[in-house]
């Protein structure tokens, strides 16, 4: 899959494009992403999930305004999780009446600006924020359409920090307490009772719990409608794992099998929430080789990317691959790949076999950066933010240009 992103012989390339002249052209460090990959990953997904289902790409995943933009024009509709997020939609061209908001903190001011836009569906986390979004579609007398975010239960094998939908997480509403809020909702003349919604966790390989969760969803749902309250969609979420390093990821057509066993031909809509299964692999982060140095036995690559532009590996030991620019048949070494952030966490990877003649201004590509790669980025050691660049065929473009020193402290003042 990494073939379809890059490709080349002694040089890598991203679609028509050489990394190395990127990384020349543009400097490092900086996201690269592919556009056509994008393109085939979303096609693919909505090929495999058929007209029941609309997609909303999940934000959250990569914020850009041009992969919104591109996203936007192909069909997708959005999952957010704040304010932001939905601006940037917005912004981006992104149809509000496709936009479904998760998410357990909405503030007072997000709810308004959300039944503003007249977003598609406000998925609720708890009774107080129930009673919160009841209270602003009745100041702006509107009814607010939402969906319970329910809490299945299930467990999801993934890094507990991205797994969702067990009890003790702060997610959704207790599926047990679900039936008598939706009671209470569907008798408000301010709420519209749309849907039901869940999401267990994220980078799941196995997409036995995404069905196990279906599976009470569908029993909700069929409970509900023997209260005489009659939902229009199911919610899956997202999570759909990916290929980072030798994992054997679910695809598209075994995603839409495990929905299709799980919901059979119920008459509803289904929403699904994907964000790293479609921008993931479509990314990867150019950077440059500083310095190499030994302390004891123990060989460095000093690189000029830091935890601060992809956080993966520092915060969940995620794995990438790293690949030099310049292939060669040299003999591999075991190295740590580190940045120049200062703490020890700051690393890419830990003894990891790269050629042992690894030098000074090689540049190195992070691969799987497309997804949480620049959107967990931040300035942390005062550093700007990388660029981004969008290509497509032999066309590349610069979709975020690169933090200037200025922006830095764009939003302070030197108070004496
Ligand atoms: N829907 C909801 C309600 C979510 O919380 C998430 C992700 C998604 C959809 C999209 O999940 P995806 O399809 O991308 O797996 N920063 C972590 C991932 C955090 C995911 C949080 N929620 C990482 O870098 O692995």
């Amino acid at each position: 899959h990494y073939r379809q992103l890059l490709h080349g012989g002694e040089q890598l390339c991203v679609e028509d494009l050489s990394l190395a002249d990127l990384a020349e052209r543009y400097a490092t460090p900086t996201y690269v992403y592919s556009e056509s990959y994008l393109r085939q990953r979303f096609h693919a997904f909505t090929h495999a999930l058929g007209p029941q289902t609309t997609l909303c790409y999940a934000v959250k995943a990569n914020a850009n305004l041009s992969i919104l933009n591109r996203l936007a024009r192909w069909g997708a509709g959005f999952d957010i999780v704040s304010g932001g997020e939905l601006a940037r939609v917005l912004r981006a061209g992104g149809d509000p009446t496709r936009v479904v908001f998760s998410g357990v903190g909405k503030s007072r001011d997000e709810i308004r600006r959300a039944l503003e836009a007249e977003i598609y569906c406000l998925n609720v986390e708890s009774p107080a924020e129930l009673a919160r979004i009841e209270q602003v579609a009745a100041e702006l007398g509107c009814r607010a359409p939402i969906a319970m975010r329910v809490n299945p239960d299930v467990e999801a094998s993934t890094h507990p920090y991205i797994a969702t939908g067990l009890r003790e997480t702060k997610f959704g509403i207790p599926m047990a307490e679900a039936p008598l809020l939706y009671e209470r909702a569907a008798r408000s003349r301010h709420l519209e009772v749309l849907g039901v919604a869940c999401h267990i966790g994220s980078q799941l390989l196995d997409l036995a719990p995404i069905a196990e969760a279906a599976r009470r969803v569908v029993q909700l749902y069929e409970a509900l409608g023997r209260q005489g309250i009659h939902l229009q969609h199911l919610d899956l979420g997202g999570g759909v794992g990916i290929r980072y390093h030798d994992e054997q990821a679910p695809t598209p057509a075994d995603y839409a099998a495990i929905l299709d066993a799980a919901l059979g031909d119920l008459p509803v809509r289904r929403v699904v929430e994907l964000g790293r299964a479609l921008v993931g692999n479509a990314g990867a982060l150019l950077t440059r080789v500083e310095y190499r140095k030994y302390n004891g036995n123990r060989a460095f690559c000093v690189v000029d990317a830091a935890m601060n532009d992809l956080l993966r590996p520092s915060l969940y030991g995620a794995w990438h691959e790293i690949w030099p620019l310049e292939r060669r048949a040299a003999a591999q070494a075991p190295m740590d790949v580190v940045g120049p952030v200062c703490e020890s966490g700051d690393f890419f990877a830990k003894a990891r076999p790269l050629p042992a003649d690894l030098r000074e201004g090689e540049v190195l590509a992070i691969l799987g950066a497309g997804a949480y790669g620049f959107a967990m980025s931040s300035q942390y050691n005062s550093r700007p933010r990388a660029a981004e660049i969008l290509v497509h065929g032999t066309d590349a473009r610069v979709i975020r240009r690169r933090e200037t020193l200025g922006e830095l402290w764009a939003a302070e003042e030197p108070c004496a």
